[in-house]
C-alpha cells in the first residue's frame, strides 16, 4: 500500500496566497473526488503537486510513502509515480501519441528492463479497445489537432498505458458528451486496485455518477472545508456550493 500526504499546502501565484493550507491524506486501492467553486484552487492543487513552475510552494508539504516529492524535479516526480491529467492538454508537435507513452513507460523501468515493442503494442492495442479508440490515434501527434473529448480520452489512455501509483485527473469529465463520459469513466474505474489511488478533480457531480468515490473533499476558497462519502456529493448537487458554504458558516461568494 501506498500513501500520498498533502500537509497545510499554501501555493501562492504571483505573490497572491492561492491554496490556504490544504491537507488530506489517499491510499491506494482508494479514490478520492476534490469538488469545488471554479476559481478555488482546485487546478492549482494539483500543478503543485506535480511541480508546475509558476505556482510556488510558500509552506507544507506532499509525501508520497514518506518522501517529499516537493523537493523532487517534475520527471523524478512522475518516476515516483505521480500522474496528471491536465484541465487542457497542450500539443506536443513531432512526437507521437505512441511514443510519448513508450518513453513515459520506459523512464519508470530499470535500464535492463525497458518494455520490448512487441508487448508495448499488444498492451496499446488492449488498452485502445477499452476507450474504444481508433488505432490512428496512436500514430498521430500527441494533442494536435484532437477534439476535446479525443484529449480527455487520451489523457486515460496513458493512465492506463502508465499505470501509475496515484493519479490525479483535473476536470476530465468537461466538455464529453455521456458516450464519452462513460468511456472515460470505465478507463479509471479499469485501474482500479490495490496499486493505484486517484484523486478525481471536478466542479460537477455527474461524472461521480460513473466513478463513486470513496472520499469526498469540498475545497472552498484555497482549503478543503469538509470531507465526507460519496454521499456528500449528491448532497452537494442538491444544496449547491453556496447552501453548503452558508451551512458551514463560511463568509465566501460563490459564483455557481
Ligand atoms: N497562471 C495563473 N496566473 C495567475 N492566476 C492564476 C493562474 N492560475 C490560476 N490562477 C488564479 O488562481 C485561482 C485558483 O485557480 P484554479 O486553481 O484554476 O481554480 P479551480 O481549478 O478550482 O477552478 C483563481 O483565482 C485563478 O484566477
Ligand atoms: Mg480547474
Amino acid at each position: 500500500m501506498s500513501v500520498l500526504e498533502v500537509k497545510d499546502l499554501h501555493v501562492s501565484i504571483e505573490g497572491k496566497e492561492i491554496l490556504k493550507g490544504v491537507d488530506l491524506t489517499m491510499k491506494t486501492n482508494e479514490i478520492h473526488a476534490i469538488m469545488g467553486p471554479n476559481g478555488t484552487g482546485k487546478s492549482t492543487l494539483a500543478a503543485a503537486i506535480m511541480g508546475h513552475p509558476s505556482f510556488e510552494v510558500t509552506q507544507g508539504e506532499v509525501l508520497l510513502d514518506g518522501v517529499n516529492v516537493l523537493e523532487l524535479a517534475v520527471d523524478e516526480r512522475a518516476r515516483a509515480g505521480l500522474f496528471l491529467a491536465v484541465q487542457y492538454p497542450s500539443e506536443i508537435a513531432g512526437v507521437t501519441n505512441a511514443e510519448f507513452m513508450r518513453a513515459a513507460i520506459n523512464a519508470r523501468r530499470e535500464d535492463d528492463d525497458k518494455i520490448s515493442v512487441l508487448k508495448f503494442i499488444k498492451k496499446l492495442d488492449e488498452k485502445m479497445s477499452i476507450l474504444d479508440m481508433p488505432e490512428e490515434m496512436a500514430e498521430r501527434y500527441l494533442n494536435e489537432g484532437f477534439s476535446g473529448g479525443e484529449k480527455k480520452r487520451n489523457e486515460i489512455l496513458q493512465l492506463l498505458m502508465i499505470e501509475p501509483t496515484f493519479a490525479i485527473l483535473d476536470e476530465i469529465d468537461s466538455g464529453l458528451d455521456i458516450d464519452a463520459l462513460q468511456v472515460v469513466s470505465k478507463g479509471v474505474n479499469a485501474m482500479r486496485g490495490e496499486g493505484f489511488g486517484a484523486l478525481i478533480i471536478t466542479h460537477y457531480q455527474r461524472l461521480l455518477n460513473y466513478i463513486t468515490p470513496d472520499v469526498v473533499h469540498i475545497m472552498m476558497d484555497g482549503r478543503v472545508v469538509k470531507t465526507g462519502g460519496a454521499e456528500l456529493a449528491k448532497r452537494l448537487e442538491e444544496e449547491g456550493y453556496k447552501g453548503l458554504s452558508e451551512e458551514l458558516g463560511l463568509q465566501i461568494t460563490i459564483e455557481e
